[in-house]
C-alpha cells in the first residue's frame, strides 16, 4: 500500500499521540507531506516521520478555539501552500458518570473539544478546499457515535454530532470534489483508555470483554482505515461513518 496520498498535503489534530500520531506517522508512508497540530507539544511525532525520510511540521491548536483552528489553517497553507487531506481526530473522553450526575462545566468542555471543534476545523478546511477545487476530510467518532455507552453522556452526544456533521457536509460538498467521512474506533489502547482506567480501575479489563476480538486495536489499526478513507481509493465514499471496532457494533 505505498502512495496512496502522493504529494499531498495533510493536517491531522490531535496528532501528539494515539491514533492522531500513527495516522500522521502512517500518511508520509503513503507520500503525504503532513503538518501535525495539537494543543500538547508534536515534537516526537515530527522526529518520528523525519526519521523515516518524511516531511513534517506542527503547529499548537486548541481545537475548540475559532481563532486558532483559522491559525493553524493559515499555518498549514503558509507551510505547504495548500491543503488536501484532513483528519479531525482531536479529541477527550471526558468524566465518567451517569447522565444525573454529570457535571455541566465537563459537559461544555467535552462537547467543545469533541464536538464544536470538530466543526471549527471543518469549517476553515473546507473553506480552503473550495478555493483550491477539492479534498477530502476524515473525523474521528467512535463506535460511541453509533451507539449508546453509558457513563459518558457528553462523550456519547459529541461523537453522535460528529456523525451528523460529517454527513451534513458530505452532502453540501458533494458536487464540489470534496469527501468528508467518519472513522469510528472501537476500544483502542491509547493514553485515552490508558487514563479511563486510572480514573475507573477495571475499565480496560471491561472493555477488552466487549471487544468480540477479546482484545483493543493498536493505534495503527485505525490509521490505516484513515489513510484508504483519505485516499483516492476511497473515492466514491462520502458521508460514511466507518467502524473500525474488531465487530463491536455487529452484536
Ligand atoms: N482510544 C479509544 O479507545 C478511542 C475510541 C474511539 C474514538 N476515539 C477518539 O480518537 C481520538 C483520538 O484519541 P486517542 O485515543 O488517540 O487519545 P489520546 O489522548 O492519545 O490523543 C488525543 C489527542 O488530542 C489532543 N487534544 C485534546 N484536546 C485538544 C484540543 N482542545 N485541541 C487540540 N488537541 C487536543 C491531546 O493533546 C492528544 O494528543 C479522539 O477523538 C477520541 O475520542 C478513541
Amino acid at each position: 500500500m505505498t502512495g496512496l496520498c502522493q504529494n499531498k498535503i495533510a493536517l491531522v489534530t490531535g496528532g501528539a499521540a494515539g491514533i492522531g500520531r500513527a495516522s500522521a506517522v502512517a500518511r508520509p508512508r503513503e507520500g503525504a507531506l503532513v503538518m501535525v497540530a495539537d494543543r500538547a507539544d508534536c515534537t516526537e511525532t515530527v522526529q518520528i516521520i523525519q526519521a523515516a525520510g518524511g516531511t513534517a511540521r506542527t503547529v499548537r491548536v486548541d481545537v475548540a478555539d475559532e481563532a486558532s483552528v483559522e491559525a493553524m489553517i493559515e499555518a498549514t497553507v503558509a507551510a505547504f501552500g495548500r491543503l488536501d487531506l484532513a483528519f479531525n481526530n482531536a479529541g477527550v473522553s471526558g468524566e465518567m458518570s451517569k447522565t444525573a450526575d454529570y457535571s455541566s462545566a465537563d459537559w461544555h468542555r467535552v462537547i467543545a473539544i469533541n464536538l464544536t471543534g470538530v466543526w471549527l476545523c471543518m469549517k476553515y478546511e473546507l473553506r480552503q478546499m473550495l478555493k483550491q477545487g477539492g479534498g477530502a476530510i476524515v473525523n474521528t467518532a467512535s463506535v460511541a457515535g453509533l451507539v449508546g455507552m453509558s457513563h459518558a453522556p457528553a462523550y456519547c452526544a459529541a461523537k453522535h454530532g460528529v456523525v451528523g456533521l460529517t454527513k451534513n457536509a458530505a452532502l453540501e460538498y458533494a458536487r464540489s470534489n470534496i469527501r468528508v467521512n467518519a472513522v469510528c474506533p472501537g476500544g483502542v489502547l491509547t493514553d485515552m483508555t490508558e487514563s479511563a482506567e486510572r480514573e475507573l480501575p477495571g475499565f480496560l479489563d471491561k472493555l477488552t470483554k466487549h471487544e468480540p476480538m477479546g482484545r483493543l486495536a493498536a493505534p495503527a489499526e485505525i490509521a490505516s482505515a484513515v489513510v484508504w478513507l483519505l485516499s483516492a481509493g476511497a473515492s466514491f465514499m462520502t458521508g460514511h461513518a466507518m467502524a473500525v471496532d474488531g465487530g463491536f457494533i455487529a452484536r
